[in-house]
């Protein structure tokens, strides 16, 4: 079977359904091929944090429904080490804007839902995917998605491809190598992260730095905690019974505050992810574009993941609206230079986070005391609290 649209978009994730979210909004056709269902995308535990523009932009386009009922705005975050707390006041620093505690969970049940309403289309359980006939920019062959589904063979053609298929998707190795630089850095630890059945012991996120290495709490619901460890890049989950983590977490999270407690409860899932930086430049190759997880992936412990993946889907919107209306291509073929300014620098802030709060075992006792000195100084410095907080939220949208 054969199909037509005008943008085929390759994966389910954030960028795919908030790509097509948006195009339709601006009266652009588009359908979705992901390979896994529903409830498997929906289900994957990921990341937790909005920055204040990518929640305003989904209460501006109509999908903030649930967002604001449950969302919980944070004006604040925490850093702890040698014993003390840190509040960086968002307020204070940069004039109001904050961070949307909102798990991806839910931000990818908001798209499935709203793509429903709209009578878009979402081919889920499409097997073998693959692209073909996208190298030539301007007219040409027309871009095809081929899939399978249900065992019958299907393609769809389409006027362009936008890969949002994460970093294991087909489209990135669909190009020819050569095309495509990759800078990349893989960290010599992962985070272990368990979903508990705990009331969150702060309202705050809090990230610590500590002897025995980073951990963060962090939070899903008023009922449901989010916690993370740093630890081997290869752990084996099997060695980390949950009283063992729960003991981890209690010594590397401990205060200084005798009121302060970590509230324990049932582990409801865990698991070991790494952790890398990695950019793939150009984020374009004649028709197609790649956007969100399949160009680049950062470290965790900026909370810049989903966000970047919804500011290439809006630089990309803008650009296809502004070839439909006026068949100028001067904003498509400026995407990836647009979008790699934005992501280059969040790459540099989750590198920077990462570096100051992870232990590495390449370190000795002089890189301790500097990375104490460079939490007084982000801690003790107005400026210095300033940028973290500006990067933090979010750097403003261009
Ligand atoms: N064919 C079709 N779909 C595919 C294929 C394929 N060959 N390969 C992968 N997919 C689907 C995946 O099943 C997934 O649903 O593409 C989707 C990619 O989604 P994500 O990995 O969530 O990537 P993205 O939408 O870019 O969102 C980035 O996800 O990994 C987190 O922290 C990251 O928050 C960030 C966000
Ligand atoms: C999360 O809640 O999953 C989370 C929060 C902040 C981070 C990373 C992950 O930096």
């Amino acid at each position: 079977m054969s199909l037509r649209t005008q943008v085929g978009i390759v994966g389910a994730g954030p960028a795919g359904l908030l790509l097509s979210h948006l195009l339709q909004r601006q009266g652009i056709e588009s359908v979705v091929v992901e390979r896994h269902t529903r409830q498997y995308v929906e289900d994957r535990v990921r990341a937790g944090v909005l920055e204040q523009w990518t929640a305003d932009l989904m209460i501006e386009t109509g999908i903030g429904g649930r967002l604001k009922r449950e969302g919980m705005y944070h004006h604040g975050v925490m850093f702890r080490f040698a014993g003390r707390t840190h509040r960086f006041d968002f307020d204070q620093l940069v004039g109001g804007r904050c961070i949307i505690v909102y798990p991806q969970n839910k931000v990818v049940a908001d798209l499935f839902d709203a793509r429903a309403a709209a009578g878009g289309q979402v081919i889920t359980e499409a097997e073998d995917v693959s692209v073909d006939d996208f190298a030539n920019a301007g007219d040409g062959a027309t871009a095809k998605i081929r899939f399978r589904k249900g065992g019958e063979a299907q393609e769809i053609e389409c006027d362009f491809i936008a890969g949002c298929d994460g970093f294991h998707g087909v489209c990135r190795p669909s190009i020819p190598a050569g095309a495509l630089t990759v800078y990349d850095r893989v960290y010599p630890f992962g985070w272990l992260g368990i979903l508990a059945e705990a009331p969150p012991s702060s309202e705050e996120l809090i990230y610590a730095y500590s002897e025995r290495g980073f951990a963060l709490l962090s939070m899903r619901t008023p009922q449901i905690g989010r916690l993370y460890l740093q630890c081997k890049p290869d752990e084996d989950i099997h060695e980390w019974p949950d009283e063992r983590i729960w003991e981890e977490l209690q010594l590397r999270l401990a205060s200084s505050d005798p009121k302060w407690k970590l509230t324990e409860g049932k582990v409801l899932q865990k698991g070991v992810t790494g952790m890398r930086s990695f950019v793939a430049e150009p984020m374009q190759y004649g028709k197609l574009f790649l956007a969100g997880d399949a160009a680049h992936i950062v470290p965790p412990t900026g909370a810049k993941g989903l966000n970047l993946a919804a500011a290439d889907v809006v630089v990309l919107a803008k650009a296809l609206k502004e070839f439909y209306a006026t068949g100028r291509r001067e904003q498509l073929d400026g995407y990836s230079a647009k979008a790699l300014r934005r992501v280059w620098k969040a790459q540099r802030f989750s590198w920077w986070m990462t570096s100051m709060l992870h232990l590495f075992d390449t370190d000795n006792a002089f890189d301790r005391r500097r990375q104490l000195a460079e939490l007084d100084y982000v801690t003790g410095s107005h400026a210095a609290q300033q940028t973290l907080a500006e990067n933090y939220i979010g750097l403003p949208m261009e």
